[in-house]
């Protein structure tokens, strides 16, 4: 298991969406990420159904796998993610993130992803209420709050994320809860503040990193400044 903790110096991680990574590439861009100090890798798995787009299965999970030394989320955008934990599983990922909008019943699938000692994760759309996930909070390592409507790379920012993030929060204080709150799509060095400060503990950010000219200035730019940023 390669996931990142909080630390005094790294309180908040940045996790790369390899969406927007350069696929004939790709252990290039994983180092190069990583390079850039990244923290986790984001894997969106989209099955043409769930979502209006296709991208890949376990197969390049594992690839990415034997290329990557951090932590590696698959975000599931697909309908049916019960039938494959197993095979995520097997890739070698450290989390299985699963949405609740999907057919898959919500609690036996995050039951099923902890036996096979990986993290569970559970997302929600923008337009699904916060009502989707409550019940699930107690039996959950990563919650992931899309910011976009999932499918592509490259979307603006939804600002109802924000609330959601503040709610989660409070709630996990509130009931001395472990889970993380990670948020996907439109994450750059404009919004990513405003989602620290609602209490996100992981950014996703897919074409912001990769477009960037300079990637390790980019990581740096969706964290608060630190003079340890300063110095490296
Ligand atoms: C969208 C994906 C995101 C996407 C984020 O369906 O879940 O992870 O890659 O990309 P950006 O950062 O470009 O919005
Ligand atoms: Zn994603």
């Amino acid at each position: 298991m390669n996931w990142w903790r909080p630390s005094a110096e790294r309180p908040t991680a940045v996790a790369a969406s390899l969406l927007s990574a350069d696929f004939a590439n790709l252990r290039a861009d994983v180092a190069s990420v990583e390079a850039a100090g990244v923290d986790l890798l984001h894997l969106d798995v989209m099955d043409g159904h769930f979502v209006p787009n296709l991208t890949f299965g376990p197969f390049i999970c594992e690839a990415i796998r034997r290329c990557a030394t951090t932590g590696l989320d698959a975000h599931l955008m697909i309908t049916d993610p019960a039938r494959y934990v197993g095979a995520f599983a097997q890739a070698g990922v450290d989390a299985i993130t699963i949405h609740a909008e999907a057919a898959s019943p919500v609690a036996e699938t995050l039951a099923e992803i902890g036996r096979r000692g990986l993290r569970r994760g559970l997302s929600l759309n923008p337009g699904t209420p916060l009502e989707a996930v409550m019940p699930h909070l107690a039996e959950l390592e990563l919650l992931l709050v899309m910011t976009v409507q999932p499918g592509f790379g490259g979307q603006s920012f939804d600002p109802r994320g924000l609330e959601k993030i503040a709610t989660l929060a409070d709630r996990r204080r509130r009931d001395g809860l472990a889970f993380e709150i990670s948020v996907d799509g439109g994450v750059n060095d404009d919004t990513a503040a405003r989602c620290l400060a609602a209490g996100a503990d992981i950014l996703v950010s897919g074409s912001y990193l990769f477009k960037a000219a300079n990637r390790a200035a980019a990581v740096a730019s969706l964290r608060p400044a630190r003079t340890s940023d300063a110095a490296s």
